[in-house]
């Protein structure tokens, strides 16, 4: 290993004054490199891909853009700077200064945080890395690329804090993020949605749509830590997640407007026969996705939410711009929870709802894109709506566990669940039908048939542009 690794680390957290840093980071970039050759994208490595890097913390000159080679990529450490009068946003400890420091009570409870927030960064890659292979087109497999590079990087982000604050068992914790593997039934990944397979195009929109939006939410509430170096991760983190919302959230409505299109200009055809994906696989695809990322959230009622927040560690959803009380000590919040096979309604203590609070954040966000998508259908004179499924549906975390509901909430039987499954969830054959539209388009300026192009390119570059050469 090179003796100036901190040079050839952009980074802005003194590494070059940090030994014992450099010795841990040494150690674990060439595990690293050697995790992306063999998980990284399939292919493409030695292609020039036209990038964005993360140059700095600045608000407006923060990236580079450039074509680069994805191994090359300058993976670095980034943090917000750091507001020397930081005060502690919430909890009991509201108005304290900031923990430089991890807490000792929190310490395990925080190494996990940071170890879950860690493990979701390599699975997505790890997913995701077949996807090239089958690009609908150059400005999105660039996309695709600049996704995987920086959840690369979001990696980074953990493995500092596990190894700068957290000693050996950090230091452990950071070269496990490097052993775990997607959807590996003897070392799988930590969460549920993390393992499922993103072999299609449309799983990777609605995975970004979906998967990666909890991980704007988790990182917001991070964001407002009083943890600072934490705090100041997470903020930097949420500056490069806009991309990949943005990728997911324009991907599947790209999809929605070409399947409408079609139907359209052939209103009598079969819109499997026109090439595009029908609107009822779409909708199953969503109700997956959108399924298993509310799973992320973790329990309706938590005491880990409750404490965590009386520490000051987690906070809500934009905690210092939305709400003006900080302690949520002396407030309650209505929770459905299933009693007795029936819908009820409890009260429960604020504190312990805050999971349930961060979801419905999360929701509101998922139906202002449902507003989008739909309008485009509108635009196209169709007479039909895509919908997100009840918090309840198809849930394998939380109250709603074991029970079954149909698509609106109304709690059935498994029997009826299992009858109606081909319906609400992609099956096999809808699998294999995407599966089959999916060939490569890698020509500049074209795009497969199965999806509208985007409304602008990168950078102000156009759509045209040779955004990988191949
Ligand atoms: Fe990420
Ligand atoms: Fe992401």
């Amino acid at each position: 290993m090179s003796m100036n690794l901190y040079e050839r680390i952009p980074n802005n957290v003194n590494l070059s004054g940090d030994k014992r840093l450099q010795r841990a980071l040494e150690k674990w970039l060439p595990n690293y490199l050697d995790w992306w050759r063999e998980m990284g994208p399939d292919g493409f490595q030695d292609k020039e891909v036209y990038l964005r890097t993360a140059i700095s913390v600045e608000a407006d000159g923060w990236a580079n853009f450039d074509y680069i080679k994805m191994p090359d990529y300058r993976w670095g450490i980034f943090l917000k700077p750091a507001d020397p009068n930081a005060k502690v946003g919430f909890g009991d400890n509201l108005g304290m200064p900031v923990y430089q420091e991890v807490p000792g009570e929190f310490r395990n409870a925080l190494r996990r945080i940071i170890v879950t927030q860690g493990d979701t960064e390599p699975a997505s890659v790890e997913q995701q890395r077949e996807l090239g292979k089958t690009c609908p087109s150059l400005y999105d497999l660039r996309n695709l690329f600049q996704v995987n590079v920086e959840e690369g990087r979001h990696l980074w982000a953990m493995v500092y804090l596990l190894q700068r604050y957290f000693g050996q068992d950090g230091r452990d914790e950071a070269d496990e993020l490097l052993q775990r593997r997607s959807g590996n039934p003897d070392k799988p990944r930590i969460l549920e949605a993390f393992n499922q397979p993103c072999d299609d195009w449309l799983n990777f929109f609605c995975f970004t749509m979906f998967t990666d939006r909890d991980g704007k939410f988790q990182l917001a509430a991070l964001a407002e830590s009083g943890f600072e170096p934490l705090a100041r991760t997470c903020q930097f983190m949420l500056t490069e997640e806009a991309h990949h919302l943005f990728v997911g959230e324009t991907g599947v409505g790209r999809v929605v407007k070409r399947t409408a299109q079609l139907m359209k200009e052939n209103p009598h055809a079969d819109v499997r026969e026109l090439g595009a994906i029908p609107l009822d696989i779409i909708q199953r695809y969503i109700n997956f996705w959108f399924s298993y990322s509310l799973d992320l959230f973790g329990g309706e009622i938590s005491s880990n939410s409750a404490d965590f927040f009386a520490a000051g560690l987690k906070g809500r959803y934009k905690e210092q711009d939305n709400y003006t009380e900080h302690t949520a000590a002396n407030e309650n919040f209505m929770l459905t929870v299933v009693e007795d096979g029936r819908l009820k309604q409890r009260e429960v203590p604020l504190r312990n709802a805050l999971n349930e609070v961060l979801r419905g954040e999360y929701v509101k966000d998922c139906e202002r894109a449902m507003t989008r998508w739909n309008k485009s259908i509108r635009d196209a004179g169709l007479d039909t709506e895509l919908y997100l499924p009840s918090m309840r549906f198809h849930r394998h975390v939380g109250e709603f566990t074991g029970h079954a509901f149909d698509v609106q909430g109304n709690i059935i039987t498994t029997e009826a669940f299992e009858a109606r499954r081909a319906e609400w969830l992609p099956s096999f054959a809808d699998r294999e039908y995407v599966r089959s539209l999916m060939h490569p388009v890698t020509e500049p300026g074209k795009i497969a048939n199965w999806i509208a192009p985007p409304a602008a390119g990168i950078k102000g570059k156009p759509f045209e542009f040779e955004y990988v050469r191949l």
